[in-house]
């Protein structure tokens, strides 16, 4: 029997997109250096067209020709160690996609030592963890636009969809699919922390319960917030704990780990000079929690405002609340987007930012109703600078100010941190300041080090002799 894809990396996520693409009708292998994972595979995919292979020559020996191989591995060296076990396996015009959170430079680099051996290399990232993976991920290849077409049929049978419409699509040339998902995760960090910082706010300004929490999240998950993130917010506060029958939440060390991708969206944000710092915000806050002895310290050192002339109650209300929370959310994307734009010139992607919004709508971790506005604010004007300069986006983002300026004074008066919440509405203030206060800060690079200024009344470079 010949089978149409082969798979390597036979975790969980593994597992689940073959058995997905089974389900599609497709024939499958999968392969993995761990002799167990193979057995749980043939053991869990009996009833399946999927077998599982021991080792490189009989998994490449049975795939139909031209060869298309998907690597699910963790991202780093493991992905060039398996590349070169499978290379001289493989003849030209064979398919390598990438399946893991690669960072973009090294797909780049894959691709151009593939392309001596004739062997064409995609950058896939994919979205939606291990249940995404059976039931249907957000997927977003890069590459040769040829190759995407050879794979297109089973990608787009396995994929997730929405009206209809699969929940993957060729993004661009070279790395553009893992750059895609790198700003995805972005997003992803961003979302997360705001709805942390919601949490917070919920706890200990408007005093809620772990139940009343659940609550909240649940009623915003059925309107405008209509969001996988917010579904699952609601869910992790019913959950109890096996061991103390307490609520779980109030258990769980508040420290937050991260693989990196986050961070190497701030980095390349930076590095392309588009500010993100609705991202750059929730990294950091991941960082900062990872100082929990520092913290404790200076719990006992610094003090937060007066209790007693805090009041509650009436500054804020829940649905203050939701409103801050959908105007953040919507700033995070639009940052996140226009990160996209820039990298798309800077790296020739030529990257259709419709075509993102529509497959983000489903399968992938930042899957939200909110993308269909944002998909339909890109399909009237590909060339929009920023979400926010859309006509129906700028309105809904206009009418909620108020609520979120009220929550973070609330948040000020109480010492309760919303960084990433409270950037939100900074960033909609400078964005919106036809002029800033960089004129002084032109002054200053001009007064210590003569780097000269441009003027606001006529033509030219300029530099003064401060002071005289
Ligand atoms: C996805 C996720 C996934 C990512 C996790 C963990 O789209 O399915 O983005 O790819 O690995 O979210 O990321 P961190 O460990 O960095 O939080």
């Amino acid at each position: 029997q010949e089978y149409e894809l082969g798979l390597i990396g036979l975790g969980t996520m593994g597992q689940n997109l073959l058995m997905n693409m089974a389900d599609c009708q497709y024939a499958v292998v999968g392969y993995d250096k761990n002799k167990s994972k193979v057995d749980a595979l043939k053991e869990a995919t009996r009833a399946y067209k999927i077998t599982g292979k021991y080792d490189v020559p009989s998994f490449v020996q049975v795939l139909k020709k031209p060869r298309v191989v998907i690597l699910l591995v963790p991202a780093g060296k493991i992905v060039d160690y398996v590349i070169q076990d499978l290379l001289p396996h493989l003849e030209p015009g064979d398919i390598v996609i990438d399946g893991g959170n690669s960072h973009f430079t090294d797909t780049n680099r894959r691709i151009e030592a593939l392309k001596q051996k004739n062997i064409e290399f995609v950058g896939m990232g994919i979205s939606g963890g291990a249940e995404g993976a059976r039931k249907g991920p957000s997927m977003m290849p890069g590459g040769k636009e040829s190759s995407w077409h050879r794979i297109q049929p089973i990608f787009e049978a396995t994929a997730a969809k929405v009206d209809g419409e699969p929940c993957v699509a060729y993004m661009g040339q070279g790395s553009a699919g893992h750059y895609v998902k790198m700003v995805h995760n972005g997003i992803e960090y961003g979302l997360m922390e705001l709805i942390a910082e919601a949490y917070d706010f919920m706890k200990r300004v408007l005093k809620m319960s772990n139940h009343d929490i659940a609550t909240a999240f649940e009623s915003w998950n059925n309107d405008r917030l209509e969001s996988y993130l917010i579904e699952i917010t609601a869910a992790i506060f019913r959950q109890k704990d096996a061991l103390t029958k307490s609520d779980l939440i109030d258990v769980i060390r508040d420290e937050s780990k991260q693989k990196g991708t986050g961070k190497w969206t701030s980095q390349d944000a930076m590095n392309l000079q588009v500010p993100v710092p609705g991202i750059d915000l929730a990294v950091a806050m991941r960082d900062l929690s990872g100082y929990k002895d520092e913290r404790a310290k200076a719990t006992d050192k610094l003090s937060g405002p007066v209790p007693e002339k805090v009041t509650d109650g009436d500054q804020c209300s829940l649905d203050d609340l939701e409103k801050a929370l959908y105007f953040s959310f919507v700033i995070t994307y639009a940052q996140g987007m226009a990160q996209l734009r820039k990298a798309s010139t800077e790296y020739n992607y030529q990257l259709d930012l419709a075509t993102i919004a529509k497959i983000w709508r489903g399968g992938c971790i930042i899957r939200a109703a909110v993308l269909e506005d944002f998909r339909t604010a890109f399909t009237k004007n590909s060339n929009l600078e920023n979400l926010l300069l859309d006509d129906n986006i700028a309105a809904s983002v206009n009418d909620l100010q108020d609520e979120i300026r009220k929550v973070a004074k609330a948040s000020i008066d109480f010492g309760v941190p919303i960084m990433a919440m409270s950037n939100a509405i900074a960033y909609f203030d400078a964005y919106r300041s036809a002029r800033l206060p960089a004129n002084l800060i032109q002054a200053q690079r001009d007064f210590f080090g003569s780097h000269t200024y441009e003027r606001l009344d006529r033509e030219g470079v300029f530099h003064t002799v401060w002071g005289h």
